[in-house]
């Protein structure tokens, strides 16, 4: 199956508004690859600035970093998926390690804003992995297997397409410590597993897995090598424009 390579940018509490108009001005400089898909996910503020800077061209996408499960009300400092659609927002960041680490979310919580969110014309970039703790003790597979089962686990097979994965191993997260591609290609075989045995052949063939945790220019095309790897979610390296269009040209499969 030819799945689409996907280059997702998690610019987290990055750039301000008019740091990513810069961003913006000098990425649209650069030559991209026509058979990626690009994604950037800036802060909340700067979602519909780069909606406008980017709405003459449809070769890049943008994402939220997270959203609220409702669509409205008294939810002081929370952002509706309503509000994402109606500035052209494509997809949605759920589950990222900082959200559950950092902040808590559990995996009730995270499929709240999933079922909400497949009412909506947003996709899901349904983030996954274990901590250097678990993989240590060997419960890597068990970690993965939970992750997906509490959320993939009660959506029907005809919702998957609203859905990317991505697995972040949260040890390799912003500490420069990349997953080999050996040890990224094992855990994205067992998720796509996961998905057939679930959902059958088709589903698995067409879900795209991504791998992120410290993603650079350098070590894009060995991660883009391996068979289950179908694109990268990069934190630190999306920050500037030149780092991030190496990563989308090498990331060509
Ligand atoms: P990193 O972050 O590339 O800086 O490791 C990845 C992420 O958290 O999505």
């Amino acid at each position: 199956m030819n799945r689409m390579p996907l280059i997702v940018a998690n610019w987290k509490m990055n750039h301000g508004v008019e740091e990513s108009i810069i961003f913006a001005s000098k990425f649209l400089q650069g030559t991209f690859p026509e058979n990626v898909e690009i994604v950037i996910c800036p802060p909340f503020t700067s979602l519909y600035t780069l909606s406008v800077t980017f709405s003459d061209t449809d070769k890049i996408k943008l994402g939220a970093q997270n959203c609220h499960h409702e669509t409205s009300g008294a939810f002081t400092g929370e952002i509706s998926p309503a509000f994402l659609e109606e500035i052209s927002c494509q997809y949605v960041l759920i589950g990222h390690s900082e959200r559950r680490h950092v902040f808590n979310e559990s995996d009730e919580f995270l499929l709240k804003k999933i079922n909400t969110l497949l009412e909506t014309s947003l996709k899901i970039i349904f983030c996954i992995g274990e901590t250097l703790e678990q993989r240590e003790a060997g419960k890597t597979f068990d970690v993965i297997d939970q992750q997906l089962h509490h959320c993939l686990g009660k959506i029907d097979k005809n919702q998957l397409s609203h859905f990317v994965i991505a697995y972040e191993p949260v040890w390799a997260i912003g500490t420069g410590k990349t997953a080999t591609p050996e040890q990224a290609q094992e855990v994205h075989h067992k998720i796509r597993t996961w998905i057939h045995n679930k959902f059958g052949t088709l589903p698995a063939d067409a879900i795209r897995i991504l791998y992120g945790g410290s993603v650079k220019p350098n070590n894009t095309k060995e991660l883009m090598l391996q068979e289950d790897i179908d694109g990268l979610l990069v934190g630190g390296a999306s920050l500037d424009p030149v780092n991030f269009n190496h990563i989308i040209r090498n990331a060509v499969k």
